[in-house]
């Protein structure tokens, strides 16, 4: 631990200062839960970032926090990275929006297609949620097919119809076939209606599901690496049935590579082996600006194409390819190459291949799953394959926050459900602190609980 940012103490300062605190009792004021996402609150509350510089983040206290949450998995060269810095201040200088098309939307998506040649034609958008809707929506429009399936368990956004069985519990996840189960209060039923749901890796049971559901269905929804299903690799065997069983009726396979694109230089879909009729991607294609985009062979796109009259499916968007995002994305995807992501998915490797030892040789009931970059911590030793084998029960959950919030009082970041992604400018020695600071806090959490 000789870089830890900063002494270990075991209380709550050590994690979150005053100014921190203050800043969350003012955000109350004008947001709902005093933090504008979900998703990046744990209680009593985060730490306000203030400025960031490669992997660590200095918040309003003046602490220094070592950045494993990147955005999300956005942030593939960590924070103000000199290119992207340098692209957005050559780019601001001439202005930030027009209701004009710009050439750095050629340049982003002529980077993506050299890497995935399969990524003939993209639409830009400003977010992956927005990128899996259109990329649900040309499905439909494809096929004249109303309904898709998912992975049950697998986050890809926030529209309604992926939404469904993001959440399922024992009670209602259904015994045998998975239920179909709404996610927001106040669903329409019809929604759940037209989502199928598949188990991850259950490829006998994804073929019969599929086969059954076939007439109806315009498109399955993959993401190989589901971080809420595990984040385990979809299996062979999986992957395999899937892309058969969508060929031979013509239901169209999209993968979403929203947090995956950064496995492989071609994308996800080349490290699986995998050919999807449309891909949907955001995160580290922005280096760091809002972003989505989805993309595919040119044939599927062409319902985007809106030059003969109106598209089969109409897309626009404001802010859609604003200059920023553009040069962003392409300086960050230039600095992206082949070596940049073999070294970031070895040090991945190291990671897990660590802390499991560590793990096993202290008997503790902790596995790091993951696959390249991205890792996620559980607090069990039984196989994971899929959503239902991650589950976690009330003092399991407890166990994970703890571990998560003992990280940060280590001046570690990892998301709430200790989740985490490397970025390009981390070394060997960061990884082996890093894996020395997370077997400590399941340790110690392990020595005050049980889960
Ligand atoms: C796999 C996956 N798909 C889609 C999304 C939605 O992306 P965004 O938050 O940019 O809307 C996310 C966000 O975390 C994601 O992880």
């Amino acid at each position: 631990m000789s870089t830890s940012p900063h002494p270990r103490s075991h209380n709550q300062d050590a994690a979150l200062g005053p100014k921190s605190r203050a800043e969350f009792e003012r955000s109350k004021a004008v947001t709902p839960g005093g933090s504008m996402r979900a998703a990046t609150y744990f209680a009593p509350h985060p730490p306000y970032a203030a400025r960031g510089s490669g992997p660590w983040v200095t918040d309003v206290d003046g602490r220094r926090i070592f950045d494993c949450a990147n955005n999300f998995f956005s942030l593939i060269h960590g924070h103000a990275f000199p290119p992207v810095v340098a692209a957005l201040h050559d780019a601001i200088d001439r202005g930030t929006a027009f209701g004009l098309p710009l050439t750095g939307e050629s340049d982003l998506g002529e980077e993506l297609r050299r890497r995935a040649p399969r990524l003939e034609q993209v639409r830009f958008v400003n977010s992956g949620t927005e990128a899996v809707m259109f990329a649900v929506k040309a499905a439909r429009a494809i096929t004249g097919r109303p309904a898709i399936a998912k992975i049950e368990g697998a986050y890809h956004g926030a529209y309604d119809h992926v939404e469904i069985s993001l959440d399922p519990t024992p009670d209602n996840w259904g015994a045998d076939r998975p239920a179909s189960v709404p996610y927001a209060k106040g669903t329409p039923r019809a929604v759940a209606e037209d989502t199928l749901v598949l188990r991850f890796n259950e490829p006998q049971q994804c073929r019969e599901l599929l086969q059954e559901h076939a007439h109806r269905l315009a498109a399955v929804l993959l993401d190989p690496l589901a971080s809420r299903a595990g984040m385990v690799p979809a299996s062979v065997a999986f992957c395999e049935a899937l892309q058969e069983s969508c060929r031979k009726p013509g239901i169209l396979l999209i993968m979403d590579e929203v947090i995956s694109f950064r496995l492989a230089s071609g994308g996800a879909h080349d490290a699986f082996g995998l050919e999807p009729d449309l891909v949907a991607l955001a995160k580290i294609i922005g280096g760091g600006l809002p972003v989505g985009a989805v993309a595919g062979p040119a044939r599927h796109m062409a319902v985007f194409d809106h030059t003969k009259g109106k598209p089969a499916v109409s897309h626009g968007g404001t802010f859609s390819a604003n200059p920023l995002s553009m040069a962003a994305g392409v300086a960050a995807m230039r600095a992206y190459d082949d070596e940049a992501v073999a070294r970031l998915n070895r040090m991945g490797d190291d990671l897990r291949q660590a802390a499991n030892m560590a793990f096993s040789q202290r008997s503790l009931p902790a596995q790091m799953t993951g696959l390249g970059s991205l890792f996620r911590l559980h607090p069990s030793t039984a196989a994971i394959t899929d959503y239902r084998s991650c589950y976690q029960k009330a003092a399991q959950k407890t166990a994970i926050s703890a571990i998560q919030f003992g990280l940060l009082e280590r001046g570690y970041l990892l998301t709430p459900n200790c989740s985490g992604a490397l970025s390009t400018p981390m070394t060997d020695a960061d990884i082996r602190d890093l894996t020395a600071a997370i077997v400590e806090a399941v340790s110690e959490t392990r020595s005050a609980n049980s889960w």
